[in-house]
């Protein structure tokens, strides 16, 4: 059916020289939803573009945290504007941001000139929405509370052809009490194994090396259907060609010893785990329903540094989550310093509308919550520069991203950008590279093998 409609969209656009941007907020999953998003519009025969001069501009909304919603109502004034001196603009609104009662509500009476409006459950009807704006030249509005008919129909268009994101498992069971996910991406709902080894072989003949799983909680895949994700790891891991297996987000309660093995047996899994933690604190993990303690956390550790030594660990933080008092602070950086992350994601609690931690008491004052951000921030990046160090004369391997004037820029299998001097004709590959100087958040080396 959306051929239907990408073809009329492509006839109308035929010869016009149409250009569409698109601007993508938040998580992974939505920067690969605008992959799709994105080869659809190239088959209605848009040019993609980095320009504010565009016939089109797609926004992919988050609502995860505040200011995604500030910053998006503040570009959509910008777009007025525009639109006012050029009446076939489109404006496109979708992502997670538009599963929001209120935030429907205010497009509807304040952002009349936007033209299409869908959820993150019909985003793959957007040629269809696009097709009948055109031709009602009126806005449309068309948002869903579930899933119905999707399928993976359409291969996303890549940054990289050398590496990909594949979805396993869609939405979020966990209800973690500040966290709007589950609002706006709905119940568990795991991918057919089989759908997602045919997708990744598909990828591995186009090219691809690397490939990175994405779920909201990869390690309850296959709950909802009998399977589970350490299987999945092993039959992927099979994959003949495929070089790099990476996966986000773990949540630590279903963190399974199956899955520490999976990851030491398999080769091509990457030694690289984001595990996040969100406080130091038992009585605030309680508040915050992640269902297991500091010591549970620690234990965990433990286990895959036995299992798996060189395991590099990530993890999210959240300050100022409500009751957060200046002991479970230090639970938090008490925690972060015995546990030496390799990296981590620090957020100041955002209050969301709907989230059983939008209604607690005891909320804590902004400054506050800037000190202890402040505070942490300097701990766990002194942290991080000193683990950064232990790569000092170690050679990696690296799979080349990007050139800009003779310097290549990659990555090693724990994720870490290392910068070194090269030739344009090694993006995509694998190279072996020297690390001579270590930088707080990234490596310098030299290219082995002449
Ligand atoms: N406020 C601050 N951070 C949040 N996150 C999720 N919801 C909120 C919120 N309301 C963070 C968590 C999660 C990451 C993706 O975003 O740390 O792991
Ligand atoms: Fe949000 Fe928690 Fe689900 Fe992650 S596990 S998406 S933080 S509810």
């Amino acid at each position: 059916m959306n051929d239907y409609y990408i073809e009329q969209i492509y006839k109308m656009n035929a010869g016009k020289n149409k250009k569409a941007r698109i601007n993508t907020f938040g998580c992974q999953m939505n920067a690969h939803d605008s992959e799709k998003l994105c080869a659809m519009l190239i088959a209605m025969a848009y040019e993609i573009t980095e320009s504010n001069d565009a016939d089109l501009v797609l926004f992919n909304t988050c609502c995860v945290r505040e200011n995604p919603e500030d910053k998006l109502f503040g570009n959509l004034g910008y777009f007025k504007n525009k639109k006012e001196n050029n009446p076939d603009l489109k404006i496109i609104l979708c992502g997670c941001m538009m599963q929001q009662n209120h935030i429907i509500e205010k497009i509807r009476h304040s952002y009349k000139f936007v033209d299409v409006v869908f959820g993150t459950f019909n985003f793959h009807k957007f040629p269809q929405l696009l097709f009948n704006n055109m031709i009602t030249n009126s806005q449309i509005i068309d948002i869903w509370n579930e899933p119905k008919d999707y399928q993976e129909t359409f291969s996303p268009q890549r940054k990289y052809f050398f590496k990909a994101s594949v979805n396993v498992i869609y939405g979020c069971n966990n209800f973690c009490t500040y966290c709007i996910v589950p609002y706006v991406r709905g119940r568990e709902r795991s991918r057919k194994s089989q759908d997602i080894l045919d997708e990744i072989k598909f990828l591995v003949d186009d090219g691809v090396k690397e490939i990175m799983l994405l779920g909201q909680n990869v390690n309850s895949y296959g709950l909802d259907c009998g399977d589970n994700f350490p299987s999945l790891l092993r039959k992927i891991n099979e994959i003949k060609n495929l070089e790099r297996i990476r996966f986000m987000t773990s949540h630590p309660k279903d963190l399974s010893d199956d899955l520490i093995f999976a990851m030491r047996d398999c080769e091509k899994v990457c030694h690289h785990l984001h595990l996040p933690v969100q406080s130091g604190s038992n009585r605030i993990l309680k508040l915050m329903n992640r269902k297991y303690t500091r010591e549970k956390y620690f234990e965990l550790i433990e286990k895959l540094r036995a299992n798996i030594p060189d395991i590099s660990l990530t993890t999210d933080i959240i300050v100022g989550f409500p009751n957060e008092s200046e002991d479970d602070f230090a639970n938090t950086i008490d925690l972060v310093k015995q546990v030496e992350f390799d990296g981590a994601f620090t957020f100041i609690y955002s209050k969301r509308e709907g989230t059983p931690a939008a209604r607690m008491l005891n909320q804590i004052p902004a400054e506050i919550i800037k000190t202890r951000f402040a505070n942490l921030l300097e701990i766990l990046n002194s942290i991080i520069a000193e683990k950064n160090k232990k790569y000092f004369g170690q050679t990696q391997k690296i799979l080349v991203e990007e050139y800009d004037n003779g310097k290549l820029t990659g990555r090693n299998d724990k994720n870490v950008l290392v910068h070194f001097y090269g030739e344009k004709n090694l993006i995509g590959k694998f190279v072996d590279v020297k690390i001579n100087d270590c930088k707080p958040f990234y490596l310098i080396g030299e290219k082995l093998g002449g």
